[in-house]
């Protein structure tokens, strides 16, 4: 990708402040692992980790939660590592290597758990605080393994080069094949809405990871998903893998539609192929809850609402809307907004 995506990390001892956005994903869910398209967008919600570098310590007090992380550096084993919030952090400490401390504290606007890439946003902030000098997209890189080592969910890569590489005023078109950034500007007359149903997520670490190694037993039938033949997708025998297979491959479809529509000010259509997402997601996917489904339906039903989703991995969470700026959408309006930065 172009230098626009490199992040600008100073690693200089003394004091810090870095910051890393939360996003939202507008469309193409169960796809970056895979290798597919997704076209999410950095929001005005994020996460600041401000501190004093130096020591051999790492040692964070986060607002929202009593318990402070206090590990010796190196980390060789984030997983074991406690409090829970704790782990992405010393997740991201043990990718890079340090050796040098931080002391701080950690501030987040991001929701926790709904769907908007909290630990994507802490994970990428902690990296720039430890003064992480990578491009964007080894940046983002680095944070997912990262949160893998540190919990075990085999994620993908799209909310950690979300966060990294965002760009004001658009929505990223990411290829996680190439891992190619498009910005695509989300037009004045569109507004994205976050909406929190109020479900506790459930059993996402181990439904994600199932449902990502049975996309990855479709793949070896009929090789890469979202370029895989529709037709030899439809003939796999076993029902289940069919379904997860036809998600993928139509949702890279869907992604491809709604960028483009988005870039020609076609809100409708980019409406119509999130709602169609949506429905994908909760019928061949099966990542939807009751209640996210209610809160589409009911979204839908609103006077200038194009269209709405889950976001995310799903199994609860938030909704995603598009809508006119002047509609009555009953949840939090956020706006495009650039990448991670020291400051
Ligand atoms: C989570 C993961 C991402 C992605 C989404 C589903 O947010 O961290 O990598 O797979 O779920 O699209």
């Amino acid at each position: 990708m172009s230098d626009r995506g490199a992040v600008d990390g100073v690693a200089r001892p003394g004091d810090v402040r870095a910051y890393a956005p939360g996003r939202v994903n507008l469309i193409g869910d169960h796809t970056d692992y895979m290798g597919g398209l997704v076209l999410p967008m950095a929001v005005d919600l994020g996460t600041t980790v401000t501190g004093r570098r130096g020591g051999h310590r790492l040692r964070l007090r986060s607002e929202g939660f009593d318990d402070v992380l206090d590990v010796g550096l190196p980390v060789t084993d984030p997983a074991a590592v406690t409090p829970g919030w704790g782990r992405y952090a010393a997740g991201v400490a043990a990718e890079l290597g340090a050796e040098s401390g931080l002391d701080g504290s950690v501030t987040s606007t991001v929701p926790a758990g709904g769907g908007l890439s909290s630990s994507a946003a802490l994970e990428v902030a902690v990296a720039l605080a430890l003064g992480a000098e990578l491009p964007a997209v080894e940046l983002a890189d680095l944070c997912r393994r990262a949160e893998t080592a540190a919990t075990g969910v085999p994620c993908g890569i799209m909310d950690q080069l979300c966060s990294a590489a965002g760009v004001e005023g658009h929505a990223l078109l990411i290829d996680c094949a190439t891992l190619d950034v498009t910005p695509v500007r989300v037009p004045d007359d569109a507004a994205v809405w976050v909406v929190d149903p109020g479900e506790p997520r459930a059993l996402v670490g181990s439904a994600y990871a199932e449902r990502r190694a049975t996309c990855e037993a479709a793949a070896l039938l009929v090789g890469p998903l979202p370029r895989a033949d529709i037709a030899a997708i439809e003939s796999l025998d076993d029902p289940v893998l069919r379904a997860r297979a036809r998600h993928v491959r139509t949702e890279c479809d869907r992604v491809h539609g709604a960028a483009a529509a988005l870039a020609a000010g076609d809100l409708e259509r980019a409406g119509q192929l999130m709602v169609e997402s949506h429905r994908s997601l909760a019928t061949d996917f099966e990542v939807s809850t009751p209640g996210l489904d209610r809160a589409v339906e009911q979204l839908l039903a609103i006077d200038g609402v194009y269209g709405a989703r889950l976001t995310g991995a799903g199994f609860g969470g938030n909704v995603v809307a598009l809508a006119r700026p002047d509609a009555e959408v009953p949840g939090r309006r956020v706006r495009p907004s650039a990448g991670a930065r020291l400051r």
